[in-house]
């Protein structure tokens, strides 16, 4: 049935956007142009990322949506300078990643939280680790913990709280230097749906007060749409970017868009994207 309704969609809907490529591409505030990843292994090269070319404009939050294995955290680490790209190149702000880029915020699968430190001090931590002066950003996380529902438990330590409440710790930790740039790689993916839910709830509304420039993974169709600006959808091997939605639903995100039929035509779409020539 998904696939009919992609086969009367062949004059694009208003929300898919071409897959041209900006002229300017240097003026964007990342701009992956070509970019290869291959890995050398001891059973051979392995294709992480095949060919690779977007853009992201400062402010939006774009999604990379695409099943497991199609190069996502991969992208995202050369992205962030932790990995090199075999071909191609990345710039941020018009100049190439060269190195790790310490100011960007970064959020995982696992909160990765000090177990033995408060909630306070774990959002903290990375100012201590770049022995900023803690004092000045006493307000900031305290801004971040209220709007995540989080300061009641500044004192807590990260075994006292669900795994929901671990996730939005993560992600203030990862607001808390005002990062040009927040990289979330799966953040809700080992929480329960129900979490989950909520989750994509609060960070929605944490979104609306921080607008800052995010890039998303995740393998939740549902939840790329929810979030996102702009959705970028890989396929699996040779993985590549296949569609660049532009998600119309207006800011603030309510929970309700979900249910209308603009919202599943929009995730129907990218389910078959992602399935086109794989099977299922
Ligand atoms: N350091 C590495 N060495 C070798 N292969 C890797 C390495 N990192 C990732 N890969 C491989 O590259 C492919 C893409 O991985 P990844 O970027 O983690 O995908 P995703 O995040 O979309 O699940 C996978 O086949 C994975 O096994
Ligand atoms: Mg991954």
């Amino acid at each position: 049935m998904a696939r009919d309704m992609t086969a009367s969609m062949t004059d694009s809907p208003s929300w898919l956007q071409p897959r041209s490529i900006a002229r300017e591409r240097d003026r964007s505030y990342v701009s992956v142009q070509a970019t290869r990843k291959t890995y050398s292994t001891r059973s051979g090269d392995v294709q992480a990322v095949e060919q690779a070319d977007f853009d992201v404009d400062e402010g939006d939050f774009v999604t990379l949506v695409g099943p497991s294995g199609c190069g996502k955290s991969t992208l995202m680490s050369m992205i962030g300078g932790l990995e090199t790209p075999s071909a191609g190149r990345i710039l941020v702000n018009g100049a190439p990643v060269t190195a790790p880029r310490r100011d960007f915020g970064y959020v995982f699968q696992d909160a990765t939280l000090l177990p033995w430190k408060s909630v306070l001090d774990n959002v903290l931590f990375p100012i201590r680790t770049q022995k900023r002066p803690v004092a000045s950003y006493m307000a900031e996380a305290e801004r971040l913990l209220q709007l995540t529902g989080l300061w009641a438990f500044r004192d807590k330590r990260p075994a006292e709280l669900s795994g929901g409440m671990r996730q939005r710790v993560a992600i203030c930790r990862g607001l808390i230097n005002d990062p040009q740039l927040l990289m979330m790689d799966e953040p809700f993916s080992a929480l329960d749906a129900i979490t989950r839910d909520d989750m994509n709830i609060a960070l929605a509304q944490l979104w609306d007060e921080v607008r800052k420039t995010a890039i998303f993974i995740t393998h939740s169709i549902r939840e790329a749409v929810f979030l996102s600006d702009r959705v970028l959808v890989m396929n699996a091997r040779p993985s590549r970017i296949v569609a660049d939605i532009r998600v119309p639903f207006p800011r603030p995100r309510r929970a309700e868009m979900q249910e209308t039929p603009l919202f599943n035509e929009i995730c129907g779409f990218i389910r078959d994207k992602i399935h086109e020539g794989h099977g299922r």
